[in-house]
């Protein structure tokens, strides 16, 4: 039988998951902040920059990292399940709406919602704020619509984790297609050494936002099918031997 990581790796897990957060977490604003030039707009207003600095901020503090979150608050968190769901809905909740409004910074300063989808990044962020969406709003029936029948709830179960990972994953994949643009128009426009700070924090982002989804993705699934497998390992063993 397959080995999967004992609960006990899950501390540890919690640990690494929340370093490689910080460290995205402080990079992005780094990366903001010092190097502003880099979000000029063409239009060069105020208000156009902020909007242009907001996307990543939002994209990855707001939506990745709290909805990182999000996924392991079933992990730690003390008390009840349904303060567990109400606390795990909630964050998600305020990720949705980060990256909402993230998106629609980008939208500030464009002709026309056509002209804006271009890029395989921005398809692959309106997919996955689509399925994000839906998610929540399918999680959030059900968690209001206490009634329904405990089975369907136990069959959307798994749909529902499989969809939370996957989009979880596309947000990550989606982000690191974002750095990657906006490094390509960087290094074309102002014709910068390849191995300048400024690629380097970015690079160091993105590393951190693949390990930071190692972290999570493993903390997620792997106590809780090793818990189910020791049950399942253990009332077999006692079924064999009574
Ligand atoms: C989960 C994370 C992200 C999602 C879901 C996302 C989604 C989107 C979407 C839907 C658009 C198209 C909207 C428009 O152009 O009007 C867009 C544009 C853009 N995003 Fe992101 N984004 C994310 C993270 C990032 C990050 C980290 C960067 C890094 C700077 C970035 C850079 C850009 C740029 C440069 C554009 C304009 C060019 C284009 O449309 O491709 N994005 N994003």
């Amino acid at each position: 039988m397959a080995t999967t990581a004992s609960p006990s790796l899950l501390v540890p897990l919690l640990f690494f998951a929340r370093l490689s957060g910080l460290a995205v977490a402080l990079l992005v604003l780094f990366w903001a902040l010092a190097f502003k030039s880099s979000f000029l707009p063409s239009s060069l207003s105020q208000q156009d920059l902020i909007y242009s600095v907001l996307h990543p901020l939002l994209m990855v503090i707001g939506f990745i990292l709290l909805s990182g979150e999000a996924i392991l608050v079933h992990r730690w968190l003390p008390g009840s399940t349904g303060f567990k769901k109400l606390v795990h809905l909630s964050l998600q909740g305020v990720a949705l709406a980060s990256g909402i409004f993230g998106i629609w910074t980008k939208f500030q300063g464009k002709d026309g919602i056509v002209a804006n989808f271009y890029s395989l990044h921005s398809w692959m962020g309106l997919i996955c704020i689509s399925l994000f969406g839906a998610q929540w709003l399918i999680g959030f029936l059900n968690f209001w619509h206490r009634g329904e029948v405990r089975r369907a709830r136990i069959n959307i179960l798994p749909w529902h984790i499989f969809l939370g990972l996957y989009t979880y994953a596309l947000a990550i994949a989606t982000a690191e297609t974002g750095l990657l643009e906006k490094l390509t128009f960087i290094q074309t426009k102002r014709n910068v050494s390849k191995h300048n700070t400024e690629s380097m924090v970015v690079n160091s982002l993105g590393l951190g936002l693949a390990l930071l989804s190692g972290f999570v993705i493993l903390a997620a699934v792997s106590p809780k099918y090793q818990t189910l497998q020791t049950k399942l390992v253990y009332s077999q063993t006692r079924c064999l031997s009574s």
